[in-house]
């Protein structure tokens, strides 16, 4: 049985959609629930098969994992015993890397399978362990594995040879409880990053400035638990907003935070969409007009962030006039290039950029999801294609964005999911 994701392409979008909590910053501060014996919720937690990825790995350790409603999730790691994150899971879920620092500063030892690398690259984790072992931690790779042990951590400056996002929560989970004060340089400013951080000083932890590239962490000796609301998913809202500017149509992403997009709102008026926003709401209005090319470029926060490159690639593909892409993030992010090419998009890879010449029409057809985001971008395009386009491997899409196909259909889209059998 395959499942597969069917567009009938053409529809103006309109209408409202609820923005769900945000998938990167729901993952870490799940594993922070390792920092203290005391009970944790979180609410505002979307469905994705990385948050039940998430509670297996938490539960596997001897967590008890539940949920109080079908959005909040509570937490008691008062009897977690195990302390290894093993590679079938990890090799499904990268992000479980995060479980590397809490184990560390609660447990004072870990065994973390190597993510290994993905669709979309090499993802290293040398500055995860550099920063640990800056800590005190002795931290070595065996047969495939990071195992970390340390008596006691404590504060250290450490400067980051790259703002990774998931280094900087590793290495600020493990300083909370470390013995001194500690300051990461070059950190990551992701308001995922600032997210996670809040909820540490809920948890009693003294952290300032995350969300700036310089963090300070003064350790306590223990953490309080947290019954903590995640912030809302910007990429999930962006992805929205690209699909309303795409259709000509206008549509209000309800629970989206503006602050958190200025790049993507300033490049989809580049294009000729007008935004309208308050505290906790975003509108984009098209008009029934076709977008403009725009030029991106990929860049750490507050740049233009790389999960929202695939779904301009697709917006480049039918707008007028060329656009240019470039990736600086990661290596290999241009798997949906070959997909789009499927549609009729007239796109050319070249090196770490991809030049797109906007056409007046897509015509659907098969395709096939690669990773996250590319899978995103594949749904972008079958929404403004002539005729039937048909996704597969939807899972990569189920595992960043929740009830993807409910919530494009409420705004009018011709979506479905359907299972075949196997051909
Ligand atoms: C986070 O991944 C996100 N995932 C990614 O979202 C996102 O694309 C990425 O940040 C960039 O914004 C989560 O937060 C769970 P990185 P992360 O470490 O932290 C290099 C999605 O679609 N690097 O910031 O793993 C690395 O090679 C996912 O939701 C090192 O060199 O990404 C890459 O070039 C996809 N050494 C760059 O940093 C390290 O030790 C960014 O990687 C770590 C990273």
């Amino acid at each position: 049985m395959s499942t597969r994701i069917r567009i009938e392409g053409g529809v103006p979008l309109s209408g409202t959609v609820p923005i769900s909590g945000a998938k990167n910053a729901v993952l870490p501060i799940l594993m922070a629930s390792l920092l203290t014996e005391r009970p944790c919720r979180l609410k505002n937690v979307p469905h994705l098969k990385d948050v039940t990825t998430s509670i297996e790995l938490l539960a596997q350790m001897g967590a008890e994992v539940g949920l109080a409603d079908q959005w909040t999730i509570e937490l008691d790691t008062s009897r977690v015993a195990h302390h290894e994150a093993p590679y079938e899971l990890v090799k499904t879920m990268r992000a479980s890397v995060l479980v590397l620092g809490p184990l560390l500063a609660r447990f004072g030892a870990a065994r973390v399978s190597l993510p290994g690398g993905c669709a979309i690259g090499a993802r290293p984790v040398d500055q995860h362990m550099r920063g640990l072992a800056a800590l005190g931690a002795d931290v070595r790779i065996e047969s495939g594995y990071i195992v970390a042990e340390a008596d006691r951590l404590t504060g250290a400056r450490i400067v980051l040879d790259t703002a990774t996002v998931t280094g900087t929560e590793n290495i600020m989970m493990a300083a909370v409880l470390a013995e001194g004060t500690s300051v990461i340089e070059n950190a990551a400013q992701e308001p995922e990053v600032a997210d996670l951080a809040r909820c540490l000083n809920d948890m009693g932890a003294d952290v300032e400035g995350a969300g700036t590239n310089t963090i300070v962490i003064r350790g306590v000796p223990e953490l309080g638990g947290y019954d903590y609301r995640v912030l809302a998913d910007r990429i999930e809202a962006g992805t929205f907003l690209v699909a309303a500017a795409m259709t000509g149509g206008k549509v209000h992403a309800k629970g989206a935070d503006p602050r958190t997009l200025d790049a993507v709102l300033q490049k989809l008026e580049q294009a000729g969409a007008r935004i309208d926003s308050g505290a906790d709401w975003i509108e984009l209005d098209m008009a029934g007009r076709r977008p403009k090319a725009v030029d991106v470029t990929t860049a750490p926060y507050p740049g233009f962030p790389t999960d929202m490159q695939a779904q301009f690639t697709a917006l480049n593909a039918i707008a007028e006039g060329t656009g240019v892409v470039r990736e600086t993030v990661f290596e290999n992010r241009f798997m949906h290039v070959q997909e789009l090419q499927r549609l009729g998009a007239d796109m050319r890879v070249d090196g770490n950029m991809v030049v797109i010449r906007g056409k007046d029409s897509l015509t659907g057809a098969p395709m096939m999801a690669t990773d996250l985001r590319a899978s995103a971008s594949l749904v972008l395009a079958g929404l403004v294609a002539e005729g039937a386009t048909l996704i597969d491997r939807v899972y990569h899409i189920d595992r960043g964005y929740e009830n993807i196909e409910e919530k494009l259909g409420q705004l009018g889209a011709r979506i479905r999911r359907v299972t075949e059998k196997a051909a």
